[in-house]
């Protein structure tokens, strides 16, 4: 009875494993995040751009996360759809991680 069972929890693991989803790889990328604000969102928002200055203590977590729900809102939802979707959560990985009520809050300097 208990050995089909545990060969089919076996082979699921494998599975996973073998496509490579761990809850890792679920996470947006922070380096790549950074470097994707900075050149394509930094371009207009900055002093003296087109845009208000926008750095990741500028919001909080809950900021962030709901402008990047519902960016298609935006004036600049346009640009936004230029990234791809894994971009996108590489960007707000990194905006969460540095925003204004977490651990250590930053500016993208
Ligand atoms: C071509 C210039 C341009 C680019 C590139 C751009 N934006 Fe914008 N963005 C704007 C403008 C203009 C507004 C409207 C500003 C206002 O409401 O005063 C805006 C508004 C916003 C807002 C709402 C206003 C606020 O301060 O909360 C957010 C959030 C935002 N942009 C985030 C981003 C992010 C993140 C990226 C990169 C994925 C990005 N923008 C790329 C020009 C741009």
């Amino acid at each position: 009875m208990m050995k089909p069972f545990v060969s089919v929890i076996c082979s699921f693991c494998f599975v996973i494993a073998a496509a490579g989803i761990s809850p890792a790889a679920d996470e947006g990328n922070e380096r790549k995040g950074k470097y994707m604000f900075r050149s394509n969102c930094r371009v207009c928002h900055k002093d003296g751009a087109s845009a208000p200055a926008l750095n990741p203590n500028s919001k909080t977590q809950a900021q962030w996360e709901r402008a990047f729900e519902k960016y298609e809102r935006l004036d600049c939802a346009e640009e936004w759809n230029k990234l791809s979707e894994q971009d996108r959560k590489d960007i707000l990985t990194y905006l969460t991680k540095y925003a204004f009520d977490s651990p250590s809050p930053a500016t993208c300097e």
